[in-house]
């Protein structure tokens, strides 16, 4: 495995490969990123993972700083899941002093539900995997749908640009008791772990909701509020939103994405699961 830190090592490596498939990630690797590495092997024969935590997607109250970075066991779970090549560059590498600021906008999608609470986060989120994009030139990148709204963005970018990558979109790996994985959980007591758990619960609550024929998304939203607040979380929202344009909607008539956005102590969790009517 190759572990390379500047643009022009990366691109001498990736001239010599064929068909690459990049996971992009901040690291603090997961069972979760591991999955994305296994789907990324069953679309390519060259796997490729971006190590790196993007300064420009955090606000200024965030987690940057202290957000974890295990590199030496990053780069052991990438080895054993057959990664070719990670890139791992400095923040100086990705963004050179006297580099213009540069944003791609996609309005509609970016200024709700997470762009709405996280002020520039999907600006910093599509410079950089922009920018990854064009240094590892990948011609598929797997996304988790754990950050839906993350994923229908950059699906719309390469649409949008004509970019010849196939974003291809994963599910989401949960702990057997429902919680969906993340690097945040790290940062959740065993107390706050066991809350965080009403979550996933509230997800699914909802969902059997919509099995027993309920269409009605507010009946669904104050369902996720209720089982959230009495685990005593700050939602941040709760919501009930096209999957494609991510407006809300008022009947489930199609599939609908259900999102929560929770704060359990000092970890922000999001998750989601995408409903149909029966
Ligand atoms: O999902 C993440 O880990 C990050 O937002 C990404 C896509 C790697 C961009 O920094």
């Amino acid at each position: 495995m190759k572990v390379l830190r500047t643009i022009a090592e990366v691109r001498f490596a990736r001239a010599k490969l064929g068909k690459v498939a990049l996971v992009a990630t901040m690291g603090a690797l997961h069972a979760g990123h591991v999955s994305l590495m296994q789907v990324a092997k069953k679309h390519a024969p060259h796997v490729a993972v971006s190590l790196f935590v993007n300064p420009t997607q955090f606000g200024p109250r965030e987690d940057y700083s202290k957000y974890p970075r295990p590199i030496e066991e990053d780069l052991r779970k990438c080895e054993e899941a057959g990664v070719e090549l990670v890139y791992n560059p400095s923040v100086e590498e990705m963004y050179r002093p006297g580099l213009a600021d540069i944003a791609i906008d996609l309005p509609t999608l970016t200024g709700v539900l997470e762009g709405a609470k996280r002020p520039g986060h999907f600006k910093g989120v599509c410079q950089v995997v922009a920018k990854l994009f064009n240094i590892l030139t990948p011609d598929v990148a797997c996304f988790g749908q754990k950050d839906y709204q993350q994923l229908r963005i950059i699906a719309a970018m390469v649409e949008a640009l004509d970019w010849p990558i196939q974003v291809v979109p994963c599910p989401t790996v949960r702990e057997p008791d429902g919680l969906a994985m993340s690097s945040r959980n790290m940062y959740l007591s065993a107390e706050e772990r066991g809350r965080a758990l009403a979550i996933s619960r509230a997800l699914r609550l909802a969902k059997e909701q919509v099995k027993a024929g309920f269409r009605q998304t507010n009946r669904l939203l104050t369902t996720m509020q209720k089982t959230l607040l009495e685990q005593r979380l700050l939602v941040d929202y709760v919501a009930a939103v096209d999957p494609l344009t991510l407006k809300n909607i008022a009947e489930v008539s199609g599939p609908t994405l259900l999102a929560i956005a929770a704060r359990v102590g000092s970890a922000r969790l999001i998750d989601n699961t995408i409903v149909r009517p029966v």
